[in-house]
């Protein structure tokens, strides 16, 4: 029995050693995720132990002496005594938190390093679907986490949470009552346990899925390591270790964070009080974009119709936010409809190679950095000794005018690098050397580039779809827009080298009796 269990792990280490897979930046960011969730899942069953998720009210009598003989709620007592009186609590507390805060980070550069990679197109298009769901998830985790404490400052997320929640026309008094289980603060803490604990569950089911879907499509492919014929390295041994040595040093250094950087000091804010609100209140770093979305709406923005007012102070942000994440979630759809792609890749592919695509990116991105950044404005402007309602101004208009103005930018940027590559492939590299004909010209010496750069240099991207009419000769209304955005992605490539490269040193010349530039192979 013992014996058939050795066969079998052997055979699953051959079976893992003949893989091969390529390191990427998406699977580094990958490992960092797990690890993160992995500290989570441990500190968190520790915190379980000792937290206690109710908002019944009791007198404050721990060590802390500036609190004693407060009214707080038993959530806060034991927070208090897991941060002051558990031996290792704040260490626990606090590596939790920092987990819970590099995690997203480390989400958003995956998205990020998959978006301008092409990694989400065919037949990786339902893990792209599983990234996003993620992240979703984990802003849900980390939101229901940071009101748990019910300290001052979760206290003041929630209170606009409610707001936020009653403004919503028709459902909001309903949705209220549901969510906080009456009037404020009701049975918040209650409920946000439940999501609390529900949520890593759903996380955890998620990562499984990724892992399997990526078992079965197989690693992506980085375009220098198709370029120079690479085959990765064995997933067994050498990549499964170096994993492992990241996920060590993430967890070492979340650990650090947890024993030397304070995070919530819930002692320093006071236990939450409806009646008021904590100067300077930020929500994590995350929940930043959806915060900032509800202070960049003009205000006075609300009308009367069928005897109820009409917030549009919290339906555009919420519009806005929606929207976006819509976008981030079918893009990779709308990309291969607009392309007619119907064949698979797993090669990655350099940004500047799809510019219609990084554009789109940079300009996502900074509709996101722009929401973030309004979180943060009330501290911009006392920091900076400028009005509050300078820095909104300057938002908005960035909001507006800003996407178009990056988007153009950045295709104009890729397609300046493309033509770039094109010069180096057609020339070579220019080397610094001059040289002075018989003639009496002088021209540079340009190096050659070497077949694997000349591949990686002359990738060709693959063109859009031309608009098609149907067996009548009829244009429809869908193929007219495929073709019309088609045909604005196909702009932004430049005509890969026809000729052959340059396989010997060239040299071009620069300079010529009479002025002349002209330049030669
Ligand atoms: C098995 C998984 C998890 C368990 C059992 C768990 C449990 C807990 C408990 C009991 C608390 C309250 C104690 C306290 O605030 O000190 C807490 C707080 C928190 N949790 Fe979790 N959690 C888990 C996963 C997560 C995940 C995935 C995230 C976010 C990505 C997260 C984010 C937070 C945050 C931000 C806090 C507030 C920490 C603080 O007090 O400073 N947790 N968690």
């Amino acid at each position: 029995m013992r014996k058939q269990g050795r066969d079998r792990w052997r055979e699953l280490l051959a079976d893992l050693s003949q893989r091969r897979v390529h390191l990427t930046w998406a699977s580094l960011l990958a490992v960092v995720t797990a690890t993160c969730m992995m500290v989570l899942a441990v500190t968190g069953i520790l915190l379980v132990t000792v937290y206690q998720p109710s908002s019944a009210l009791v007198t404050y009598d721990g060590v802390y002496g500036p609190l004693a003989g407060a009214r707080v709620s038993e959530a806060f007592d034991s927070v208090m005594t897991i941060s002051l009186e558990t031996a290792g609590g704040l260490l626990v507390r606090q590596a939790h938190h920092w987990a819970a805060l590099v995690m997203p980070a480390s989400l958003i550069m995956q998205l990020l390093a998959t978006f301008f990679s092409g990694g989400f197109r065919r037949p990786r298009q339902a893990g792209w679907l599983l990234l996003v769901a993620l992240f979703v998830l984990v802003l849900l985790a980390g939101w229901s986490g940071y009101a748990l404490p019910d300290d001052m400052l979760s206290g003041t997320g929630l209170r606009i949470v409610q707001g936020v929640t009653l403004a919503i026309p028709v459902v909001g008094s309903w949705a209220s009552m549901w969510l906080f289980g009456g009037e404020f603060p009701g049975k918040i803490i209650e409920h946000l346990y439940a999501i609390h604990l529900l949520v890593p569950v759903s996380i955890t089911a998620v990562l499984v899925a990724a892992a399997v879907f990526w078992w079965r499509t197989g690693p992506t492919v980085p375009v220098r390591a198709a370029a120079t014929g690479s085959t990765g390295i064995r997933l067994w041994p050498d990549a499964a270790l170096k994993a492992l040595g990241m996920s060590a040093m993430t967890t070492a250094v979340l650990v650090l964070l947890g024993a030397l950087a304070t995070i919530t000091p819930v002692w320093a804010y006071g236990p939450s009080d409806p009646g008021n609100v904590g100067a300077g209140s930020q929500p994590d770093w995350y929940m930043g974009f959806l915060d900032g979305a509800l202070r960049l709406v003009p205000s006075g923005w609300e009308t009367e119709w069928l005897g109820a007012t009409w917030t549009f102070a919290v339906l555009v942000p919420l519009l806005v936010v929606g929207a976006w994440f819509v976008a981030l979630t079918v893009y990779p759809f709308l990309e291969s409809w607009v392309m007619g792609d119907a064949v698979d890749h797993h090669v990655l592919e350099r940004p500047r190679n799809a510019p219609v695509r990084t554009g789109v990116g940079v300009a996502g991105a900074l509709v996101y950095g722009v929401l973030w950044g309004a979180a943060s404005a009330d501290i911009v402007a006392t920091r900076f000794h400028v009005s509050f309602e300078s820095v909104i101004t300057v938002l908005q208009v960035t909001l507006v005018v800003g996407p178009p103005v990056a988007f153009g930018l950045t295709r104009r940027i890729a397609l300046g690098l493309q033509r770039k590559d094109r010069e180096i492939a057609i020339h070579g590299h220019e080397t610094g050397r001059i040289v002075r004909t018989l003639e009496g010209g002088y021209v540079e010496i340009h190096a050659p580039v070497d077949p694997a750069e000349g591949r990686l240099l002359t990738t060709v991207p693959v063109g859009a779809v031309h608009t098609r009419t149907d067996q009548e000769g009829r244009l429809s209304a869908g193929r007219r827009l495929r073709g019309l955005l088609g045909s604005r992605f196909a702009e932004g490539y430049v005509r890969p080298v026809d000729g052959p490269l340059v396989t010997a040193t060239s040299a071009r010349r620069v300079a010529w009796p009479g002025g002349s530039r002209q330049s030669r192979r």
